[in-house]
């Protein structure tokens, strides 16, 4: 078991049906601690830059439209082995094949607009951190 951090975002469609509280109350129980936080909206460059990883997909153009298309909220989970962690507690990236009392199996809407995003490895979640937060506001 180690202490790790890891990077949860918020995805439009909670933003838009007001779901971050019962969201984060998932994320809380399990364990995991929010340690920073910011609400905002990517710009297009912005969200190609933070999804580049996919720019080949067939849905990279409708996914960084979709991820523009509202208010986001970022932010920094830290916990023990809190990558796996978190995203055991999200759920499959399609919501059908999501477990009973994942975040994406009660709350998601589809395999887009799926709610919540986190990290997949230690090193992504470093790079992704770097890429909404400064230490500064990282506050453990
Ligand atoms: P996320 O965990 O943010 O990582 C990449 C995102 O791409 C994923 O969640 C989904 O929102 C989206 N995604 C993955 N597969 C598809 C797909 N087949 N069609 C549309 N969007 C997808």
């Amino acid at each position: 078991m180690t202490l790790q951090q890891t990077l949860s975002i918020l995805k439009p469609d909670a933003t838009r049906r007001n779901l971050n509280g019962k969201i984060n109350t998932k994320i809380e129980e399990s364990g995991l601690k929010i340690i920073a936080q910011k609400r905002l909206r990517l710009t297009k460059e912005q969200a190609q830059k933070f999804y580049a990883v996919h720019e080949e997909r067939s849905f990279f153009n409708e996914l960084c439209d979709y991820m523009i298309s509202g208010p986001i909220v970022a932010q920094v989970l830290e916990g023990e082995d809190a990558v796996a962690r978190y995203r055991e507690i999200m759920g499959a990236t399609n919501p059908a094949n999501a477990a009973e009392g994942t975040i994406r199996k009660e709350f998601a809407e589809s395999i887009e607009a799926n709610s919540v995003h986190g990290s997949d490895s230690i090193e992504n979640a470093a790079i992704e951190i770097a890429f909404f937060f400064s230490q500064l506001e990282i506050v453990v």
